[in-house]
């Protein structure tokens, strides 16, 4: 082997060993540079006679040409690797499952109401909303409540220490009820007209769905719980409408014929007869016991009065659906407390 041979052999060598770039730029100078070997070789050629130069020059360039084809092939080696090192550091697993987004449901109580709604909706009732920070006159006085009603003292009703715009108290709302005045009065208000002529107004048919609050939390009672308020009134609306319109939302509710209904008379200030609703399925988990399930009455005339209304000629009726009840009633469900307390095993059950 002569010196030119352990010359490229060398340069390979040190290339291989050049781990980066600049490693192997340094290696390539070594050889190829300025005053590199290779250059330091040819500088050397000067001495020789014409013959032994051109062997000589031949030989060496045939070196360089090796020592440049190792340097390219570490090259394109390193860039190799760089590119694979990335890769890797960068590598997705597209076959990794994906993370998905929960499946949302709606709660078991909104999907009540929802149907609460779409039912009566069809006995052609419209649905309205309204404020759950309700001053004490709509909540109490408009409906007939004596000043010194229990039911509007401290230990039932949550109280906002502030009073609205007109100087009447606020507090949260512990029924649905102040929707039959709210929604009484704007019709009133739109057929100010009929009202003033003292002709028949258009019926007034209503539902009113939301979250009411009393200060009362065990097992049965929640301090926030939710109702369905309605409202029927007309020229002649009488409880054996009532009886007619919860018997047939009561089918419609529960998918089945097979059930009794009873009117067992109760008070509200607000109504007069008033009476408790109970239903008592005959067949399935609950056959036999009568459950109670909403308050209802004829509506008081001092009530029809605070609508804006005279009592001789818009008489009708109103209930209070407990609509919690009606949910679990649905649904089989025997705490209350599971509606509220957020827990997804219990609510993913209703996806
Ligand atoms: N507001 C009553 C309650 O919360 C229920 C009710 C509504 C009773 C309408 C009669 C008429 O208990």
């Amino acid at each position: 082997m002569n010196d030119l041979d352990t010359l490229v052999q060398t340069a390979r060598a040190d290339f291989a060993a050049a781990r980066q770039g600049a490693a192997l730029e340094d290696a390539k100078a070594r050889f190829l540079g300025k005053s590199g070997r290779i250059t330091e070789l040819l500088k050397g050629l000067g001495m020789l006679s014409p013959e032994q130069k051109k062997a000589r020059g031949a030989e060496i360039n045939q070196a360089k040409a090796a020592i440049e084809a190792a340097l390219q092939a570490r090259r394109v080696q390193l860039a190799e690797a760089d590119l694979d090192a990335q890769l890797q550091a960068e590598a997705l697993d597209v076959t990794l499952p994906g993370r998905g987004r929960g499946v949302g449901g709606l709660h078991p109580v909104s999907r009540t109401i929802e149907r609460i709604e779409a039912i009566f909706a069809s006995m052609g009732f419209d649905v309205a909303e309204g404020p759950e920070i309700e001053t004490d006159w709509m909540s109490f006085t408009a409906l007939n409540n004596p000043e010194n009603h229990p039911a509007r003292s401290m230990q039932d009703t949550f109280y906002v220490d502030v009073k609205d715009a007109g100087g009447r108290w606020l507090c949260l709302r512990p029924h649905t009820s102040p929707m039959q005045v709210r929604y009484a009065q704007a019709h009133a208000a739109r057929h100010a007209q009929d009202v003033a002529a003292g002709k028949p107004m258009a019926e007034i048919r209503v539902i009113a769905p939301g979250r009411v609050y009393r200060v009362d939390s065990d097992a049965t009672h929640s301090p926030m719980f939710h109702q369905v308020e309605g409202l029927w009134l007309g020229a002649n609306v009488s409880f054996k409408d009532l009886k007619v319109v919860f018997a047939d939302f009561v089918r419609q509710y529960f998918e089945t014929d097979d059930f009794d209904v009873r009117f067992r008379p109760s008070f509200f200030p607000f109504t007069e007869p008033s009476a408790e609703i109970d239903i008592r399925f005959g067949s399935g988990p609950l056959a036999g016991r009568w459950l109670e399930v909403a308050g209802s009455g004829q509506v008081h005339p001092n009530v029809v009065r605070n609508y804006g209304l005279d009592p001789e000629t818009n008489i009708g009726f109103a209930f209070g659906i407990g609509a919690d009840r009606f949910a679990m009633l649905r649904y089989g469900v025997d705490d209350l407390r599971l509606m509220f307390d957020g827990d997804l095993r219990f609510l993913s059950q209703f996806r």
